[in-house]
């Protein structure tokens, strides 16, 4: 029986399934994950995930309970729930990454709005059934009294089903995404929506990344259940209980990204990356090819500063990752071939013999990412819109003498944009001058403001991030 658990979709590792049946695991990806995995180790966290794969699947089936610390991984403690595969897949891609998702980062467009028919309500009988089984194994591991964090819009239904089975437990739910206003939310059916509303009001405390989408959160409950807010305190009573909302931002543990920064591989890495851009320029990008990342745009943005800048061909290169994400969604995979021709086309329109004006890495390469960091003169971080944006606050502590391009869109930008400059992520061609302002910006500027990044990047790292979340439940 564990005292601190904490359940998310994705957990701290995942593993692949070789031709020859044998299983091997590495770490998983994204924000949550990263912020995470150490805390938990550190806290001796039972940590609850789904099975994500086959390889998933097959290391699950061995071990005792789901329990893949019990089977001698080195995982911290770790409990894999083996979820149906279609009911995984609806809960997962349709519900949470088609619908959510896109509700909370308004990515629907005029012709592709939503359409909640019976097939989408299977979608979310089956989003409930995922929920439920991770309610159930909380329920049955959790000691009296115990304290369970539960992560993100995958699991928004998990704390009013806990608390109906364990109400001795104190609950909270964390949004890592951003949260969508009331006239952009009740786009999802009445139903729905107040399900999932009432789901996260069964925690005690429902945090948030920033202010505005913990307001925002407040305004859906006021609008859609006519819950009782109060804003000053930052509380919503609703069915007789009163939900704490709270803000906790998330920042980096500079230390160990900069002990990881300094490791060998990176070396090389960026002594190979220093032979390719030479004494040129060097503006950076690092995302999963993610539609709220707004990759294209930003390629855009460096179409037009090469157009309205001639004097810079030659001189600067751009070197942007975008790993490859959710391929099993259409949209994803017409979003990662649009990066692609993109970037054609400025190689093909640009460059020359001698000067490639763009890198474009489409693998997932950690140690190649961290290189590009420390050499970047420039990042650029532009997302249509984004729950925090770790990316943000990683590069200034890597490279305090990069100017960072930050979308105000980005939760990152509440304590970021002082120093940073702001973008409208629409706004391409604002977002080839802040290019231009970036390259031209004096070393010694960037420097000042990049210290001032990195120290805010700093101040609440994932253990502390942690820790007043879990106060914040005693
Ligand atoms: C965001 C979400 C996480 C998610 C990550 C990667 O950071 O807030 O919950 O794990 O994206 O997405 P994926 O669908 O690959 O888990």
């Amino acid at each position: 029986m564990n005292a601190i658990l904490v359940a998310s979709n994705r957990g701290p590792v995942s593993f692949t399934l070789a031709e020859d049946g044998s299983l091997s695991m590495r770490r998983g990806g994204g924000g949550l994950v990263s912020g995470l995995s150490e805390v938990a180790k550190d806290l001796n966290v039972l940590w609850v995930c789904a099975a994500l794969s086959d390889g998933d699947r097959g290391a699950v089936r061995l071990a005792p309970g789901g329990r893949l610390d019990q089977a001698g991984y080195d995982t911290g403690a770790l409990r894999m729930l083996d979820i149906p595969p279609a009911t995984f897949h609806r809960a997962y891609n349709a519900v949470a990454n088609s619908t959510l998702w896109f509700v909370h980062h308004l990515l629907y467009d005029t012709p592709n709005m939503p359409h909640f028919d019976a097939r989408f309500r299977r979608e979310w009988e089956s989003y409930r059934t995922y929920n439920e089984a991770f309610a159930m194994a909380l329920a049955e591991e959790a000691a009296h009294g115990a304290r369970v964090m539960v992560q993100d819009y995958h699991l928004s239904l998990v704390p009013a089903m806990l608390r109906g089975e364990r109400p001795d437990l104190r609950v909270a739910h964390f949004s890592h995404t951003p949260w969508a206003p009331p006239e952009y939310f009740t786009l999802l059916p009445d139903d729905v929506g107040t399900e999932l509303l009432e789901g996260i009001l069964g925690a005690d405390h429902a945090g948030f990344l920033t202010a505005r989408w913990a307001g925002a959160f407040i305004d859906c409950c006021e609008t859609v259940l006519g819950a009782q807010v109060d804003r000053r305190s930052r509380t919503v009573t609703h069915a007789g209980r009163t939900t704490r909302i709270g803000v906790h931002s998330l920042g980096v543990d500079g230390e160990a990204l900069w002990t990881r920064a300094s490791e060998p591989d990176v070396e090389s890495h960026m002594a190979a990356l220093r032979d390719q851009v030479g004494d040129r320029m060097l503006i950076v990008r690092i995302d999963r090819t993610e539609l709220s990342k707004n990759i294209v745009r930003g390629l855009a943005a460096y179409r037009e500063f090469l157009a309205t800048h001639p004097e810079w061909h030659g001189r600067v290169v751009h070197l942007a990752f975008a790993y490859p994400s959710r391929h099993d969604l259409p949209e994803y995979r017409e979003y990662t071939a649009a990066v692609q021709r993109s970037a054609k086309e400025i190689e093909d329109e640009y460059g020359t013999e001698d000067w490639d004006p763009l890198i474009l890495n489409v693998n997932d390469d950690y140690p190649r990412s961290l290189a590009a960091y420390r050499l970047a003169d420039v990042l650029l971080v532009n997302p249509i819109r984004d729950g925090m944006n770790l990316v943000a606050k990683e590069g200034p502590i890597l490279s305090p003498r990069s100017a960072l391009i930050l979308s105000r869109e980005a939760g990152a930008a509440a304590e970021l944009g002082e120093h940073a400059l702001t973008v409208n992520p629409y706004d391409v061609s604002a977002t080839a001058s802040a290019l231009f302002e970036g390259l031209l910006m004096s070393e010694g500027e960037r420097v000042r403001r990049g210290t001032l990044l990195a120290a805010a990047a700093t101040a609440l790292p994932p253990h502390l991030w942690f820790a007043d979340q879990l106060a914040a439940l005693k």
